[in-house]
Order: C-alpha cells, then sequence, then structure tokens
C-alpha cells in the first residue's frame, strides 16, 4: 500500500509543487487548507497535471474537530506542514494574526497527531531563523535569531518542536529551512500568486516583465556584495519540492524516530539582485526598468545556505540554474498574467 501523507497548505505555492512530486514519488496525498492564501484553481490545476482527483478538505489548522474528522478518515504515515501566513510586512502589522495561525496553529495539529499516533512531520521553516548571519554558507548550527513576528512565528514553532522531540523519543520533526524559493512548474500551469503588489523580487520582476507593474524598485545598491545588491540563495520550487520527498524517503527508511532534524534547503549559491535582473532580461527577452531606492528595513546584505547535510543525509542536490528559474517563472507568469484568476 502506498503511504499517505497529509499536506497542510497544499494548495499553495510551495504546497502544489510538492504534491505533484509527492505523486510522482508513489505517496497518496490528501490536502487540508483554508484557502486564505490560495485557491480551488490551484488545485485543479494540480489534479490535471497529475491526472488524478485530488483528496481535498477545506479546512483551518486551527479547528480540532474538524481535523479529527480528518484522521479518523484517513491512516497517515506522516504530515507536511505548510500552512501558515508568510508576509514579513503585514506580520508586523498584525503580529497576533500571525503567533494565532502560524504558532497556535501548529500546536493544534500537532496535538491531534499526537492523540491519532501519527507522529512524522515535516516543518517549512526559514532562513529567515538565521537572522544576520555572521557566518557565509550558513550550516544548521549557526546561531538563530529573528527581528519580525513572522519569523519568531517561524523560531517559535520550532523550538516547541524541540521540546517535543526531548519529552518523547516517537516524533520524528524534519525542519527544513527554506531560503529564497522561485520558479513555477515546467508546465506554465502552476506558480506563485500573490495577492497583491508581491513583496518578494521574483514575482515583482515577473510582473515588471509582463507589463502589470512599471519599474522595479531595487532596495540598495550600497551592501558590500559583488554588485553593492542583496545576495540571496535562490532555489527553483520543484528543487524544493524535491526536498520533501527526500525527506518522506528518509523517514522510510529509518529504524528509529529521528527527534528534531534541522536541514537546509537551498543550492548553496548566492545571487545578486542585479544578477537575477540580468537573467530575466535574457531569459525572458523583456526589458526590466529598474530603480535603485533605499535599503528595506529588516533587509540583510547576504544570505546563502550550505546544502551539505540536504546532501549527505537526505540524498538531496538542487539541480535547476538561475536561468531554468527566470524561464520557468516568465512561462508561468506570461501564461497567466492574472495568475489563477481568469
Ligand atoms: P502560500 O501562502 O502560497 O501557501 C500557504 C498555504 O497555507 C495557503 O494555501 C494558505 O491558504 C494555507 N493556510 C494558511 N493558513 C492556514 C490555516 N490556518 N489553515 C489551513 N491552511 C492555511 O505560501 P508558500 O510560499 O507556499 O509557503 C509555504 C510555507 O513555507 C509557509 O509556511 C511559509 O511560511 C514557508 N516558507 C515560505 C517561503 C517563501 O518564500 N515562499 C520561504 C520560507 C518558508
Ligand atoms: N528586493 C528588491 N526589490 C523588491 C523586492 C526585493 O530589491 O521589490 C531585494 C531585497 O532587498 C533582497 C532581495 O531582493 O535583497 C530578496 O528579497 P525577497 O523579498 O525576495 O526575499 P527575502 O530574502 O527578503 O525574504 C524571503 C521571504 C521571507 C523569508 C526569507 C528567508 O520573503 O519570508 O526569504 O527565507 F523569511
Amino acid at each position: 500500500m502506498k503511504n499517505k501523507i497529509l499536506v497542510t497548505g497544499g494548495a499553495g505555492y510551495i504546497g502544489t509543487h510538492t504534491c505533484i512530486a509527492l505523486h510522482q514519488a508513489g505517496y497518496d496525498i490528501v490536502i487540508y487548507d483554508n484557502l486564505s492564501n490560495s485557491s480551488r484553481e490551484a488545485i485543479n490545476r494540480v489534479s490535471q497535471l497529475i491526472d488524478v482527483s485530488i483528496d481535498f478538505i477545506e479546512g483551518d489548522i486551527r479547528d480540532a474537530k474538524r481535523l479529527r474528522e480528518v484522521f479518523e478518515a484517513h491512516q497517515f504515515f506522516g504530515v507536511i506542514h505548510f500552512a501558515g501566513l508568510k508576509a514579513v510586512g503585514e506580520s508586523v502589522a498584525k503580529p497576533l494574526m500571525y503567533y494565532n495561525n502560524n504558532v497556535s496553529g501548529t500546536i493544534n495539529l500537532l496535538e491531534v497527531m499526537a492523540e491519532y499516533k501519527v507522529k512524522k512531520f515535516v516543518f517549512s521553516s526559514s532562513a529567515t531563523v538565521y537572522g544576520d548571519p555572521e557566518v557565509l554558507p550558513i550550516d544548521e548550527n549557526s546561531p538563530r535569531s529573528c527581528t519580525n513576528p513572522y519569523g519568531q512565528s517561524k523560531l517559535t514553532v520550532e523550538h516547541i518542536l524541540e521540546n517535543l522531540a526531548v519529552s518523547d523519543n516517537d516524533w520524528n520533526l524534519i525542519t527544513l529551512r527554506y531560503f529564497n524559493p522561485v520558479g513555477a512548474h515546467p508546465s506554465g500551469q502552476i506558480g506563485e500568486d500573490p495577492n497583491d503588489i508581491p513583496n518578494n523580487l521574483m514575482p515583482y520582476i515577473s510582473q515588471v516583465a509582463v507589463g502589470k507593474l512599471a519599474k522595479l524598485n531595487i532596495f540598495g545598491n550600497d551592501y558590500p556584495t559583488v554588485d553593492g545588491t542583496g545576495v540571496r540563495d535562490f532555489i527553483h520550487v520543484t528543487d524544493l519540492a524535491a526536498g520533501h520527498v527526500a525527506a518522506l524517503n528518509y523517514l522510510e527508511d529509518q529504524t528509529s524516530a529521528v527527534g528534531f532534524l534541522p536541514i537546509n534547503l537551498g543550492t548553496g549559491k548566492g545571487s545578486s539582485v542585479l544578477e537575477l535582473v540580468t537573467a530575466f532580461t535574457k531569459v525572458s527577452g523583456q526589458k526590466i526598468p529598474y530603480q535603485f531606492t533605499d535599503r528595506r528595513a529588516g533587509d540583510i546584505a547576504s544570505c546563502y545556505a550550505s546544502a551539505d547535510k540536504a546532501q549527505s543525509l537526505l540524498g538531496w542536490q538542487a539541480k535547476l540554474s538561475i536561468a531554468d528559474m527566470c524561464e520557468d517563472t516568465w512561462r508561468w507568469q506570461s501564461m497567466n498574467p492574472n495568475g489563477y484568476k481568469a
């Protein structure tokens, strides 16, 4: 029998790509999502791509009753937990909403998992837990600190998972710290669909390229980097999705529980904002007008991963290049100028 996985937040950007990869790797999936930042259309498109009707439950991770119904109805091997709010600026304006959703929601989910003795958990953490790193590349033992409520909510969940692993040896709590996920499915059918004006660089660039936004503001050109602009470890979302499959495969192979296990998912290479703009211009053939503005509050100069642990433990390594990331983003954006909206 195939192992069944509950995917919270599976209708979202990273969740949809991961559901495809899970299906292709032979897992059965059940998506649980409240659609607060996603749409049924995204799920329809995943169904079309894998040619299987998706088991989707509309529900909130803070709703224990609904979650219990789901755990009664299905026997899960484990849970991949994407559900959460992710906008740094919004988290500063609405900290209670972020802690409630990301921290209380996760505690609720873990409590229901414990009731049903499902103790394999893959958590979406973020490189943001490393704050402003002292040493590059960043490995998993680097000090952690956060300044905004979004990052703090991720760090708090990490601490909760560490405590949980100490309290009970049966838990398997893989914490994947994503660097900067970008790109889209190569079909052009699914991708990132921000509700509003994008906060993140890649969707902003692609909306300038497609003519929805006039000009990119580059936040700072006086950082101590190759060209003065910020440097990040951009990782293709399908590579990231493969990282989740590798994490589950790893758990399938273990004969004893792994406890709390943090793993970076990045390429190990940093690229600057200007390098990304240049690459996007080349693959899309579109002009990307830009201007330099002040630094954005809270931004750091450089952030890129040591990806050694993912390779040695999970046998996983990112394969796709910056050109692939730009090409797939551009295909998604030009085929769907309004995202999932008709
Ligand atoms: P996303 O917003 O596209 O997906 C998150 C999904 O969770 C959405 O479909 C949303 O409707 C759902 N959701 C939110 N709150 C929920 C709740 N209370 N109950 C049920 N469903 C809920 O975001 P994404 O980019 O796919 O990110 C997935 C996860 O990875 C998030 O936890 C995010 O914090 C984390 N992460 C993302 C990035 C990034 O840059 N995209 C980087 C690091 C970490
Ligand atoms: N940038 C611009 N103009 C923009 C948007 C971004 O110049 O319009 C620059 C930023 O200053 C930064 C780089 O592009 O130097 C990347 O910015 P993003 O907003 O795309 O990504 P961040 O690294 O700031 O943050 C992202 C997620 C966070 C997450 C963090 C670490 O948004 O949620 O990666 O994983 F915590």
